[in-house]
């Protein structure tokens, strides 16, 4: 028989723990560059159109395969569609998972750097090109970042050798209210500052004339990387749901809580950006360069610079353990090998390619594919490829094989909760999710 899965002891631990894997660094550092570079306003409403329509559809989608199957991300395609090759969206979510591990643990190292460096009283410079150029010669050292990749690994290690109640369901209901608390914090602060008005307008005005295909196609890669979808940690997640949780409503309240987050994450930033006078789409170094000199510029600089980057690192944190996981919960079961096994093999390789990455900023920067450094490979083949590739088969296999009674008889709890929009949600996966995600799979490849 079967043995029992281990399930999260709350609906509040289960919602914590979705949520803690989808606010990440995607929220506080990527979305708010992003936005930033494609037209504040613009850019805000096309993203929230593919999360709450895009996101939320394949995060339901995920929710039901990891329920139904109560199995990790390949395991759960050998049980729902046996001796096919569905199983190899399982394989990409592993594959991926273990990737955005290695590329996402080196920024996650950066916060700690970040830390330290804030309570040393270090985070001052005379310009923002002296900004610039101390996170160039940190991030190109050697050493280093590498050491404080080692110690988030060490730490998403410890989280996940305790298991799923005791590690990641523990952590999450602790981070993340903690995170809620300092954003609110920081974005009323950010609200106090003088002409803070002209980064709320850039950031909230829609000017539907910035609306192009390139503003699209980055909100929807940004939308699937934030909610967490398209690699299958949602369906790793959603097999340690028990069978009373309402899917449907998690799925909601995770991808709502998600864009909030964001949105309180460019409250935060662009208001601090107009007020000291500096263009809002500065890129990727939008929070490592440019807050910082606008931190040391407030009084009490340092201690707002420390809130900040514990934030961040603990965004970073609740989301790598959720990779960690997708990774380990594979290995424990697939080739049935004890869980502190698959963890230490995960944290090992996930290190070594963390490492490769970090050092691609450095002594391997000449080392390029494509014109490309590792670490910029990996973002882009990762988020961009398999996560949306995922999210695509992950639609298509819900919305077009598996069977329809099945799939609402799981998604209703056998008819005990309401899903009104059922036919609408089936609609979305199975004609205009697989679509949309194709022609922006293509137009990023360059076909046309
Ligand atoms: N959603 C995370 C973020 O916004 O930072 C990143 C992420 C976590 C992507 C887990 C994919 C994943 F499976």
């Amino acid at each position: 028989m079967k043995k029992q899965r281990t399930t999260f002891n709350s609906k509040f631990g289960l919602v914590m723990a979705s949520v803690g894997s989808a606010v990440g660094l995607g929220n506080i550092w990527r979305f708010p560059y992003e936005a930033g570079e494609h037209g504040g306003g613009a850019f805000l409403i096309v993203y929230v159109f593919c999360v709450l329509i895009l996101g939320l559809s394949v995060m339901l989608a995920e929710f039901f395969i990891g329920r139904a199957s109560q199995e990790n991300s390949v395991g759960a395609f050998k049980v729902l569609a046996p001796h096919t090759m569905w199983k190899i969206i399982g394989y990409n979510g592993v594959i991926a998972a273990f990737l955005i591990f290695g590329f996402y643990s080196v920024v996650s190292g950066w916060t700690l750097e970040y830390i330290y460096q804030s309570i040393a009283g270090n985070i001052n410079a005379s310009s923002v090109e002296k900004f610039t150029a101390d996170f160039d010669k940190f991030t190109s050292d050697a050493f280093r970042p590498v050491l404080w990749i080692l110690v988030f690994t060490l730490i998403t290690h410890a989280v996940v050798l305790l298991g799923v109640k005791k590690g990641i369901e523990r952590t999450s209901k602790l981070m993340m209210p903690l995170l809620f608390v300092i954003l609110t914090v920081l974005c009323i602060r950010s609200l106090m500052l003088p002409n803070s008005i002209e980064g709320l307008k850039f950031f909230f005005k829609p000017d539907f004339s910035k609306i192009t295909s390139d503003v699209v196609l980055s909100a929807l890669g940004q939308a699937f990387f934030s909610v967490s979808v398209g690699m299958c940690c949602m369906i790793t997640y959603a097999s340690y749901f028990n069978k009373s949780i309402n899917m449907p409503r998690t799925a909601v309240s995770v991808v709502t809580l998600d864009t909030v987050v964001a949105i309180m994450a460019g409250v935060v930033i662009f208001p601090a950006v107009t007020s000291f006078n500096i263009s809002p789409s500065q890129g990727p170094s939008l929070v490592f360069v440019t807050l910082p000199n606008i931190f040391q510029q407030m009084p009490l600089g340092g201690l707002w610079s420390l809130i900040f980057f514990v934030l961040l690192a603990i965004a970073a944190l609740t989301s790598i353990i959720s990779m960690h996981e997708v990774v380990t919960a594979y290995l424990h079961e697939q080739y049935r090998m004890s869980r502190s096994k698959a963890a230490t093999i995960v944290s090992l390789s996930g290190f070594a390619v963390g490492v490769i990455c970090s050092l691609s900023f450095g002594i391997l920067s000449h080392f390029r594919i494509f014109g490309i450094i590792i670490f910029d490979l990996l973002d882009f083949i990762t988020a961009n490829l398999m996560l949306t590739l995922g999210g695509m088969f992950i639609c298509i296999f819900v919305g077009w094989f598996v069977d329809k009674k099945v799939l609402k008889a799981e998604l209703t709890n056998n008819g005990t909760v309401k899903f009104r929009l059922f036919s609408v949600f089936v609609f979305v996966i199975k004609y205009i999710a697989p679509v949309i995600i194709a022609l922006v799979c293509i137009k990023k490849l360059g076909l046309f």
